[in-house]
């Protein structure tokens, strides 16, 4: 039977780096807030000139070096993100032009911090009924794009960069075993960007009262995270037929360290077994799994036969997993 089987992962992240102590001197919050609500240390920045497609081709150029091929190898090209260069054309295709894939379609999935295990689920299922042989999955955010520097409930949780993985179909026992997605778009106003779209164009006589930045009721989301949270691990587990014990790495969407740590306890996982990054990069969006997934192999915590299970939620609301044999 095919599978779809990641044979490279890489990642990228732009150079600055702010801190919570830098951000002290932007607004009224404190490294002491920011640590025990979060867990998040710092958070990478995008430079001026840098958008969503440049920290993409980075880190897709990595992934075709781990993965031992060439851009033109590529059928395919899925770039999950909420941070486009433009609303037209997709980050995808500036991303396909960008590494040289030159036989590869290409295009964005837009799915909020669930749009990696989105973009996962798309190119696992093209590859297994053979429609294409070899897909790039990205995940890139400038998140930083999108915040209101004066709103601490936001600009503190967030930060800018890009993970990409290679997928290849393959007839061995690796490969990914299950993936899961689930929305509820009744909780669309719980965390979005309200203007700038159809729903509320942007002219001359309304930019500056409408909101461009991201608008978050973090309280209820929260509350909807850890449900999801738990959710998506069950339903993955459930349709991989596998134990929690099996389980040998989690890597979660880096969104807050206590969401993720009450959505284990709920399942049982130790914390030996959770990979956490976001300590380092913040919130990176669609680009929190890849990036994460990358530093776990370069780490030795994925190895060729680990079974990883992977969750994410995001607006939406969406959320998601998927368990892979590595
Ligand atoms: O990928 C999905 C993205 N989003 C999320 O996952 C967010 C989910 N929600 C959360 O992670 C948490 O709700 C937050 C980390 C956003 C907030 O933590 P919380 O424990 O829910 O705090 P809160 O919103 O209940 O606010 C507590 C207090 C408030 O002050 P008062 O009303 O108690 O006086 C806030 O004004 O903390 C205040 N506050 C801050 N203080 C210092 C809010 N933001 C900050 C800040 N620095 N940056």
């Amino acid at each position: 039977m095919i599978k779809a089987r990641i044979i490279g992962t890489g990642h990228y992240l732009p150079e600055r780096v702010l801190t919570n102590n830098d951000l002290e001197h932007l607004m009224d919050t404190t490294d002491e807030w920011i640590r025990q609500r979060t867990g998040i240390l710092q958070r990478h920045i995008a430079a001026d000139n840098e958008a969503a497609s440049d920290l993409a081709a980075h880190a897709s150029q990595n992934a075709m070096k781990s993965a031992s091929i060439s851009a033109e190898e590529i059928d395919f090209v899925i770039c999950a993100t909420l941070t486009p260069d433009y609303f037209m054309p997709s980050s995808g295709c500036l991303v396909q032009h960008k590494i040289g894939a030159k036989r590869a379609g290409a295009c964005d999935i837009n799915a909020a911090c669930s749009g990696f295990i989105y973009g996962l689920q798309q190119a696992d299922a093209l590859i297994r009924a053979g429609v294409h042989k070899t897909i790039l999955v990205a995940g890139s955010e400038i998140m930083t794009s999108r915040l209101d520097w004066t709103k601490r409930d936001t600009a503190v949780l967030f930060g800018d960069g890009s993970g990409a993985v290679v997928l290849r179909a393959d007839n061995g026992d690796s490969g990914v075993i299950t993936t899961y997605t689930a929305s509820d778009g009744g909780g669309h106003d719980i965390l979005m960007v309200p203007a700038g779209g159809s729903a509320q164009a942007i002219t001359p006589e309304n930019i500056n009262e409408l909101n461009r930045g991201i608008l978050m009721n973090g309280r209820e989301l929260y509350k909807r995270a850890v449900y999801a949270f738990g959710d998506a691990v069950e339903q993955a587990l459930k349709r991989a037929n596998v134990r929690v014990d099996e389980i040998d790495l989690f890597v979660p969407h880096q969104a807050n360290k206590r969401i993720i740590a009450a959505a284990c306890e709920r399942i049982g996982l130790p914390e030996e077994k959770i990979f956490l990054n976001l300590d380092q990069v913040a919130n990176t969006s669609a680009a929190s799994i890849p990036i994460a997934l990358d530093q776990a192999c370069a780490q030795g915590r994925i190895r060729e036969g680990s079974l990883v299970l992977l969750a994410a939620f995001g607006a939406g609301l969406t959320w998601g997993s998927a368990v892979i044999r590595w």
